[in-house]
């Protein structure tokens, strides 16, 4: 029999469908294991992560999206290769977006983004998502049955966004149109280059939050859009036209897959589980805790990696400069050692919250709050709309021998397609 450590794991087309066997061998072997293909240390510990996560200085946010592919622009040479980072920056793929770039341009792009997302700001975007919501079901509530990704989560997510940046209503459609079916970065369809990143879907929106933004500048306006336009860094300077587009356009990518993988998670546990439905539709505030422990078991984000830029020790592993470190969030969240019985789906779970689905430190997911609103805006609607929510068995099969078909990538954690069936419930007004 193989030795499951011995499965590449960036190409495995079972391990991109049930990646949690290989990466419990990898923690059983060693929470920081070398894995043989790629030269890539995996992180399956959560205490490990954590210690990565914290820590800037040591492991570089450069490849977070890429890890091994491409390979480093650079042959890594003595204990620390911070310099050649720095050299090489503009080479690593997305090097533009924040989500890659250290401290201090981390910090100062950063800032521009909580700028944006005020209290205020995500109040508002909240009464959005529940009209939102509302409509979204209309579309289909009455055939009784629907594919909840393509009919819900996707132009849910998409819109979400839209209205968080203010995208004038007549934009919208377009929007949906062009954003909502996107295919997944990460795939291990295609070549391994666009794998790391997917196609660039971004350029269309540079473009079109370039006219924006250009446009508010030279013709100020009371909208969110004038917001955006005339932010300001932290020290009073104003930030190039490019500088602010892609904080703004970066909330696409990093939102939309991410949380219509979430969505799908969560619902597909509720149509598995009727009496969780009872229990969820008499008391709402458990909702909270719903979510949480379907960001723990069905992390989105599977992986995420890190650059080691100075040669250290992680566990009982010795890491040379250079090193690349896919942090395995999905294994981390499901450490035994962290979390009893990790594999089990439980609401009352005391620590549930602990879990590190949307990162930490200083890269830690701007948009959590937005995503776990949008979970609860999402659940509370489809409760109070749908009774007897079930998965389709003509599409998944009898609920002994469920089929499901999840998105083949090393990324990302979600299932391609979710097919279930209810009843809607009759308005009460
Ligand atoms: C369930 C949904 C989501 C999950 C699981 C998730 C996960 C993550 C993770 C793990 C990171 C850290 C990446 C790293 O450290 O390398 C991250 C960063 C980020 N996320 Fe999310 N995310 C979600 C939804 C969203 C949404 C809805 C938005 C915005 C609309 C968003 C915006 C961002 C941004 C801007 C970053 C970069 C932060 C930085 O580099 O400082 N995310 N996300």
């Amino acid at each position: 029999m193989t030795d499951l450590a011995e499965v590449d794991y960036f190409t495995d087309p079972a391990v991109t469908q049930n990646p949690y066997p290989y990466l419990d061998h990898l923690r059983s072997r060693n929470p920081v294991f070398r894995e043989p293909h790629h030269d890539v240390v995996a992180v399956t510990g959560y205490q490990e992560v954590v210690e990565v996560f914290r820590d800037p200085a040591t492991f570089s946010a450069a490849i977070s999206i890429g890890g091994p592919f491409p390979p480093l622009p650079f042959e890594p040479a003595g204990d620390d290769i911070s310099a050649q980072i720095e050299q090489h920056r503009h080479l690593f793929r997305i090097s533009e977006h924040m989500v890659t770039m250290d401290p201090p341009d981390h910090t100062r792009t950063r800032a521009l983004l909580s700028r944006l997302l005020t209290p205020k700001r995500l109040k508002e975007n909240e009464d959005f998502m529940w009209q939102l919501a509302d409509h979204q079901l209309d579309e289909f509530l009455a055939k009784g049955r629907c594919e909840f990704l393509t009919d819900y989560a996707k132009p849910f997510a998409t819109l979400v966004i839209a209205d968080l940046l203010g995208v004038p209503d007549a934009d919208r459609d377009e929007f949906r149109a062009r954003l909502a079916g996107q295919t997944t970065p990460g795939t291990i369809e295609g070549s391994m280059y666009e794998q790391a990143t997917g196609t660039n879907p971004l350029e269309w929106l540079d473009e079109t939050f370039s006219t924006y933004i250009a446009d508010r500048r030279a013709h100020p306006r009371t909208d969110i859009l004038t917001t955006l336009a005339t932010t300001k860094y932290p020290d009073g300077s104003t930030p190039e036209l490019i500088e602010l587009v892609r904080p703004a356009t970066f909330l696409f990518a990093a939102g939309q897959e991410t949380v219509t993988k979430l969505l799908s998670a969560a619902i597909r546990v509720l149509a598995e589980q009727p009496d969780l439905q009872e229990t969820l539709r008499a008391d709402r505030s458990l909702i909270g805790a719903f979510m949480e422990e379907a960001l723990r078991t069905e992390s989105p984000t599977k992986v995420d990696f890190r650059l080691a830029r100075k040669t250290t020790r992680l566990g009982d592993v010795d890491i040379p400069a250079g090193t690349v470190i896919m942090l395995c969030l999905g294994a981390a969240n499901r450490d035994p050692r962290k979390f009893e019985d990790p594999d089990e789906f439980r609401l009352d779970r005391r620590n549930a919250r602990e879990h590190i689905a949307f990162g930490r430190g200083i890269h830690t997911c701007a948009g959590a709050p937005l995503a776990r609103v949008e979970g609860k805006v999402t659940l509370n609607r489809v409760l109070d709309r749908f009774h007897d929510i079930a998965i389709d068995d003509s599409i998944h099969g009898p609920a002994d021998a469920r089929t499901y078909d999840y998105e083949p990538t090393f990324l990302l954690r979600g299932l391609r397609n979710l097919n279930i069936t209810f009843a809607p419930t009759a308005p009460t007004h």
